[in-house]
């Protein structure tokens, strides 16, 4: 078990996985009481929202949880690219009886823009912050370090680990392209290998000096244990985490992960601009029809994945969702947070006997 984690008296290589709009504090403080990290997920919250849920987490547990932070580049706003995205989804939001919003706009803020959430977190001191999509500026990554929380960040390649290393990260999470929800690529428009979470966790166990967490596909404590067998210090799991009764997810997001038969995923930009592993769904089937259109920037795409999703649910329809999920979706089980721990536990003492 490593120093890091014992640091925070965390018994479990096994890391709940933050997943904005999904994860709750009541799942956070479950999965830390059982002795894994919980996470709660704050980049599409305002600091209020912030304060509120690490609240939350604090009144239900007094063991170490993560608090995962937004850290994408400032949006840049294009008219005429926003109108023909619009233009794009309108019969959509027609066929549900509704129109597409006149204007789109940032819903939410990157942490590195974002002063009062940074005041929020110098007070609050979460014992662990975690970065997705980038990393926060020098300034702001020393008075994280200052409240001794221990930083992590996603990286999907050797250079985003060697940028996170030398930021003074304690741990890179390695999410391979296997992973449900945003990939977080730092530069969506960069060239992207796309690689898998044991080619990447190889990769940066060997080429980094800081500690690396394998994530991406992870679903059972087989998968855990074959990630600490390449070198991993622990497995990050968001999928595996859907289907507890402690998150948010909606039933008929639920449903459809559950239906192991015909259960597939797919990468997509087309919900909110970026790269991001979802189910197969309609949403990710229109935005293959739309592949000729420029997707505004993330989040700006995202206000109108959010307004079509809200047009077709109203009418019943809710495969409009952002309803992410990784590669391993067929492997995932329906069952309370304590429970899927204790599984996970089990499975993997049993494949460490081998
Ligand atoms: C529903 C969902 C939401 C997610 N939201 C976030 C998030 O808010 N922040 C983040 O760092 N990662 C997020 N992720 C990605 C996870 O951190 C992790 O990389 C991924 O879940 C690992 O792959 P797996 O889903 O196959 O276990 C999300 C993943 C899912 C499935």
């Amino acid at each position: 078990m490593s120093m890091l984690l014992n640091r925070l008296d965390i018994t479990l290589p096994i890391i709940q996985a933050p997943m904005a709009g999904v994860s709750t504090p009541q799942l956070a403080a479950a999965v830390s009481n059982a002795g894994a990290l919980g996470s709660i997920a704050v980049g599409a919250s305002k600091a209020d929202e912030a304060r509120a849920m690490i609240a939350q987490v604090r009144a239900a547990t007094d063991r170490a949880f993560n608090v995962n932070l937004f850290v994408h580049a400032a949006p840049q706003s294009d008219p005429l690219r926003e109108a023909n995205w619009l233009q794009g989804l309108a019969a959509t939001f027609h066929s549900f009886g509704s129109a597409p919003p006149a204007s789109l706009r940032a819903i939410y803020k990157s942490f590195d823009e974002d002063d009062e959430m940074l005041t929020a977190l110098i007070e609050a001191a979460p014992p662990v912050l975690s970065f997705h999509f980038g990393l926060p500026k020098a300034e702001r990554i020393a008075k994280l370090k200052a409240t001794g929380a221990l930083l992590l960040a996603s990286v999907t390649s050797l250079d985003e680990g060697l940028a996170a290393q030398r930021a003074g990260v304690d741990a890179v999470v390695a999410q391979g392209f296997e992973a449900g929800g945003h990939r977080g690529i730092f530069d969506p428009t960069a060239f992207d290998d796309c690689l898998s979470t044991l080619v990447l966790t190889r990769l940066l166990v060997q080429k980094l000096e800081i500690p690396v967490i394998a994530a991406g596909g992870i679903m059972d404590g087989q998968g855990i244990a074959a990630a600490l067998k390449v070198g991993a210090i622990a497995a990050q799991l968001g999928t595996a985490f859907i289907a507890c009764p402690e998150t948010s997810a909606n039933p008929a997001y639920r449903a459809a992960l559950l239906d192991s038969e015909n259960v597939h995923t797919v990468m997509t930009t087309a919900i909110s601009g970026r790269p991001a592993r979802c189910l197969v769904n309609r949403f990710t089937a229109l935005g293959e029809q739309l592949a000729h259109l420029p997707r505004p920037d993330y989040p700006i795409a995202y206000d109108a994945g959010k307004a079509l999703h809200a047009a077709a649910s109203a009418k019943g329809e809710f495969g409009y969702g952002a309803q992410w999920a990784g590669q391993g979706a067929a492997l995932a089980r329906a069952l309370p947070a304590r429970e899927l721990i204790e599984t996970l536990v089990g499975e993997m003492e049993a494949a460490r006997r081998f």
